[in-house]
């Protein structure tokens, strides 16, 4: 079987396609799949070039990827809710991508992680869906409480990216009564069809000089510092961030503290944990035709290099794709 993996940390020249013959074997409450097509996320990017290694401390080599959509072939121990011919994705942790990264024809998967495919999408589509559906449903529904019947106003900045695509259509299932969402103006009916009903432009957006309060900011794309929109908030509002940074880092302490004392404005950074009830949940808003995934590109795994670059670049919206078979 084939697969991606670094034994350096840099450039996407130091992905490299290798092969195996021994078999994988599933371990306690593992399964083995036949992965059938891969994700690009920006995260992979920062595993390869070692980001993360103060704090992991990782040997090589490290496989790569940790968004796929397959097939059950091998069933481990303790196992009794998944059988051999499952349809399945899922979304491996970045800690436990080391031996068993998703842009393989084979990889051994925690049952936590994973769940039932939605039978209405494509291979593809469904392993563009995990990670980045997920991070949008922690963020507004676990960080931001956005609940149905509260009329809740939700600002979404890169709502054309892999995350911001699914927080819209995810905020407006879970009762958004308005969203804003921003895009560079090429992107802006894609904003309109995914259900945005006030489309900016984030080249041309001044937060200052905006009218407009927001129970949730959004910062799907990571470039607006809580300083930055916390005049855009209501009283009980959260800003809610998908990377760290040392302003929001400031905000998060700050606001901790003053809810001590009542205030209720809150900055937050959001860090996905892949699960099962959180992937199943997605698997329903799919097939209730309440959520759908943009596929940008797909490659095969032979171009893992090009789809590695074409991710990096991001000039489509929607999820680039590895298909494996
Ligand atoms: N913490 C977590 O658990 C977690 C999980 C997933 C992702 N992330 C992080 O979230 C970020 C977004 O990931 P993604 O997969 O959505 O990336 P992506 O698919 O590349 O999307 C990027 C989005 O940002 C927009 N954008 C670019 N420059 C911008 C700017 N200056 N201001 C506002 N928007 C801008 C793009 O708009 P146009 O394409 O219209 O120009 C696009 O909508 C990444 O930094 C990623 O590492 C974190």
């Amino acid at each position: 079987m084939r697969y991606v993996e670094i034994t350096e940390y840099g450039a996407p020249d130091k992905l490299k396609l290798r092969s195996r013959t021994e078999g994988l074997v599933p371990g306690s409450r593992q399964v083995l799949v036949e992965v059938k097509a891969a994700s690009y996320n920006p995260v992979d990017t920062e595993l390869r070039k070692g980001s993360f290694d103060p704090i992991s401390a990782r040997s090589f080599p490290q496989s790569q990827g940790q968004d796929w959509s397959g097939i059950v072939i091998a069933v481990g121990g303790g196992v009794s809710e998944w059988k051999i011919g499952d349809e399945v994705y899922g979304c491996q942790p970045a800690a436990e991508i080391h031996d068993d990264g998703s842009w393989a024809e084979k990889m051994r998967v925690d049952v936590e992680h994973m769940a039932k495919k939605p039978v209405n999408l494509s291979w593809e589509e469904a392993a563009g869906l995990p990670l980045v559906g997920m991070t949008a449903l922690q963020a507004l529904r676990d960080e931001g409480g956005l609940k149905p019947d509260k009329n809740m106003k939700v600002f979404i900045n890169g709502a054309s990216g892999g995350v911001g695509h699914t927080a819209v259509q995810i905020a407006r299932s879970l009762g958004a009564a308005h969203i804003v969402g921003t895009a560079s103006l090429q992107n802006h009916p894609l904003l309109k069809q995914l259900g945005v009903d006030e489309a900016l432009d984030y080249r041309t957006f001044d937060p200052e000089h905006y009218q407009g309060k927001f129970d949730i900011f959004f910062d799907a794309a990571a470039k607006m510092d809580y300083p930055s929109v916390e005049h855009l908030l209501t009283e009980e509002g959260t800003y809610i961030r998908t990377r760290p940074s040392v302003k929001t880092a400031a905000a998060q302490a700050m606001t901790k503290a003053a809810s001590m004392m009542g205030f209720e404005k809150r900055a937050k950074v959001i860090w996905m944990t892949p699960n099962t009830a959180d992937l199943t949940y997605l698997t329903s808003l799919v097939q209730q035709g309440k959520l759908n995934v943009l596929i940008a590109e797909t490659y095969p795994l032979e171009k893992y290099r090009q789809f590695v670059e074409a991710g990096e670049a991001s000039n489509k919206a929607g999820k680039y794709i590895l298909q494996m078979h």
